[in-house]
């Protein structure tokens, strides 16, 4: 399928056939397409978790409003941005841009000076969510490709679902992404886009 028809075909699903979730073969093909996601400084500061266990989901499904295409995909997957990701991936990053950009020591020094830069908060939870968004957007494409259909999802309790997954504070949520089969027979009109007229910014004026 050609990137366009891609763009334009994929769709938020809401009904899925039963037994059709992600194997962990397809989950980890999807992933080394989703690997190749950009983020600053190529930290790639994303984890991914694969939830299947029926009960799991179940209870997912529970604290998200009781949204029955959780259960019904077979299969969730966590998009989740790592707020350590400085620390973590600092010497990595710092390889890399040695060996393989072949940074001088001078250019390396500022690079590792920004790694180590103590940044408020906020700025780290934008950065992790902007890295984690970005994996986001991949990884709903790639399921596509795939030929599986998804649904993006913020519509829960984040504290109910960390603590269900046990899952560190360190960790975002980027995205929950409900994969399975689509139910042919239950397919949802696309929902219309602005048209380009009015995704182009003209500057201030436009807000008096
Ligand atoms: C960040 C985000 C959160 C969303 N949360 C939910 C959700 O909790 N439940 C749901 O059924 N759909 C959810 N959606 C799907 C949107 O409703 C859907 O993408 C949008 O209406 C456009 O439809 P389309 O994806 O079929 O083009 C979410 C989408 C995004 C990007």
């Amino acid at each position: 399928m050609d990137f366009p028809t891609l763009m334009q075909t994929r769709r938020a699903v809401h009904h899925f056939l039963p037994g059709g979730g992600l194997t962990q073969t397809a989950y980890e093909a999807l992933l080394r397409v989703v690997a190749h996601t950009p983020s600053g400084y190529n930290a790639q500061p994303w984890r991914f978790l694969l939830v299947t266990d029926p009960a799991v989901l179940a209870a997912v499904q529970a604290a998200a409003h009781d949204q029955s295409h959780i259960t019904e995909a077979g299969s969730v997957v966590f998009i989740l941005g790592d707020m350590h990701w400085q620390r973590a991936e600092k010497a990595r990053i710092l390889r890399q841009w040695r060996e393989i950009r072949g940074l001088s020591d001078a250019q390396l020094q500022s690079l590792q000076a920004s790694l180590e830069k103590e940044r408020p908060e906020a700025q780290v939870r934008e950065m992790t969510l902007r890295a984690a968004a970005m994996a986001s957007m991949s990884f709903l494409l790639a399921v596509e490709d795939a030929g599986y259909a998804s649904c993006p999802m913020m519509g829960f309790s984040q504290p109910r679902v960390r603590a269900i997954l046990q899952l560190p504070e360190r960790y975002l949520f980027g995205l929950m992404v409900a994969v399975g089969t689509a139910d042919p027979e239950k397919t949802e009109p696309p929902l219309p886009r602005k048209d380009v007229s009015a995704l182009c910014y003209s500057g201030l004026a436009e807000h008096d």
